[in-house]
């Protein structure tokens, strides 16, 4: 795909009518896998000859959706709106809308009608006929037809878009996909719809990626998938995902290894054992529980109970003392109570989280609990998110204290944006740290002594 003449010359003369070499834009909603999707977007369009911007005034801008949530569709409808007054003051500009929300059924034929000026309308399904896409629409321009061009399929095919050009937003750390999809129908979630069937990527195509990228300079990847644990199930040769990690331990070069998502369910005790000895394998697992009540988790089809969970657990910490562990609750499911609430709250205080992501349920059309009786009403649901968010608060901070007056190794990611002379970067358990020293520091890893606790985010001093 790299060095795609026809797409070059396409840009060229694109570049000619609009006086200028061309510049482009991607916008990205959602989780890890939509920021990786667009890292492959961005490397198409760099291997194109389009000059990458942040800038949205850009004269190829690309949405990449996400409908997880009401709100995230909401959002880019709004923007999309917006994105219709620069168009005015560059008709030539090109104005694409991918990603999850495209998937939903009817999602592109209301782009059609409601927002006329969008030219590219594709799906997460054919993320990977992206250059041939671009190659239409530039056409399509050059001959000065207004006609969009909307490609969206029903369902995923054995193309993966592991093989487009990919241009990483950090020169040091890099996601990688490991499996793509999800078959686990929580009742509440569209991502089985939007993302398709589970499906895992051959083992040795995975390592020959991640070494390609520390030859690249990469310390850090996060292994990507909707449910990691269950990684290897769709594979001819049967490897489990703590086979896959303890090779990549093994065989690639790296500082650290981060995996999301894990699924409660399917966390084996091989996959602990492996996480346990191996330093490069970071002290940190997300693992969202959504609910600490087991009726609601049972209509959430979770397949695990508050029990299990704390079982689960006890093992992480006898197993690796110091793990730090990060969840994503959900509240206001159908039929919640009051009770259930206090559940939750409950479960964060016994498991002590070092942080979590709190949602308000949203229903989600096509999902079975969109049709369940007793949906819950969004001022009750707005109360009980205040309490459980206390709680998360309270626990985050109290474990975030256990860190001042030790020495962690820090990934400097950045200069950090509120005080000159300052960087900001990661330990392996997440947390953020901020503190004084060079920017040539950046991207590799350093001694830090924590002064402050945060709550969320630790400051701390060279050693
Ligand atoms: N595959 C991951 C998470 C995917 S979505 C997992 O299984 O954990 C990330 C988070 O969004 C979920 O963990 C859940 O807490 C939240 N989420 C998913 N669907 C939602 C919905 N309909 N309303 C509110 N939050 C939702
Ligand atoms: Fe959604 Fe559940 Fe799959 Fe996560 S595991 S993506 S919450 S269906
Ligand atoms: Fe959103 Fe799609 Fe991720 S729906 S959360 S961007 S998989």
């Amino acid at each position: 795909m790299i060095g795609d003449n026809q797409l070059h010359k396409l840009t060229d003369l694109f570049a000619g009518m609009i006086g200028h070499r061309p510049t482009a834009c991607v916008v990205t909603f959602g989780c890890q896998m939509n920021a990786r999707d667009s890292e492959k977007l961005r490397g198409v369009l760099d291997d194109a000859g389009f000059k990458l911007t942040d800038n949205e005034k850009a004269d190829f801008v690309i949405y990449n959706t996400c409908t997880v949530r009401e709100n995230a569709n909401t959002r880019v409808y709004g923007r999309l709106g917006q994105l219709k007054n620069y168009k005015k003051k560059n008709p030539h500009m090109i104005l694409a809308v991918c990603g999850c929300m495209i998937q939903e059924p009817g999602a592109a034929q209301i782009i059609r009608k409601k927002l006329p000026f969008v030219d590219l309308v594709f799906g997460t399904f054919n993320l990977y006929e992206f250059p041939a896409l671009m190659k239409e629409v530039l056409g399509k321009k050059l001959a000065g037809q207004e006609e969009p061009v909307i490609d969206v399929w029903e369902k995923e095919s054995s193309g993966e878009a592991d093989s487009l050009p990919s241009k990483r937003t950090y020169a040091f750390k890099a996601g990688v996909n490991i499996m793509y999809g999800c078959n686990n129908f929580c009742s509440y979630c569209i991502v089985p719809y939007v993302r398709g069937r589970e499906r895992s990527r051959n083992k040795q195509d995975i390592l020959n990626e991640i070494n390609r990228l520390t030859q690249d300079g990469v310390r850090e990847v996060m292994l990507l998938g909707q449910n990691v644990n269950s990684y290897g199930k769709t594979l001819d040769e049967k490897v489990s995902f703590a086979e896959l990690l303890e090779s990549i331990a093994v065989e690639c070069d790296l500082n650290r290894i981060r995996f999301m998502t894990s699924h409660p369910k399917d966390l084996s005790d091989e996959l602990i054992d492996v996480m346990s000895r191996y330093d490069s394998i970071c002290n940190h697992l997300h693992l969202p529980v959504q609910s600490g009540s087991n009726k609601i988790l049972q209509r959430m089809n979770r397949h695990y109970t508050r029990e299990a969970y704390f079982e689960l657990v006890e093992k992480l910490r006898g197993a690796i003392p110091d793990i730090s562990l990060t969840t994503d609750i959900m509240v206001g499911f159908p039929g919640e109570s009051r009770e259930d609430i206090e559940d939750t709250i409950d479960l964060i205080r016994q498991v002590g989280f070092d942080n979590a992501f709190t949602f308000i349920y949203s229903k989600r059309t096509g999902t079975p609990a969109a049709s369940m009786p007793d949906q819950i009403d969004p001022q009750t649901a707005s109360g009980w998110f205040d309490q459980v968010l206390e709680a998360v608060h309270e626990t985050a901070a109290a474990r975030c204290a256990r860190f001042t007056g030790t020495d962690q190794a820090v990934l400097v990611e950045d200069r950090n944006r509120h005080r000159g002379g300052w960087l900001t970067g990661r330990t392996q358990h997440n947390l953020l740290v901020h503190f004084e020293g060079p920017a040539d520091l950046i991207g590799t890893c350093v001694p830090v002594e924590i002064t402050e606790s945060k709550g969320f985010y630790l400051i701390g001093r060279r050693v």
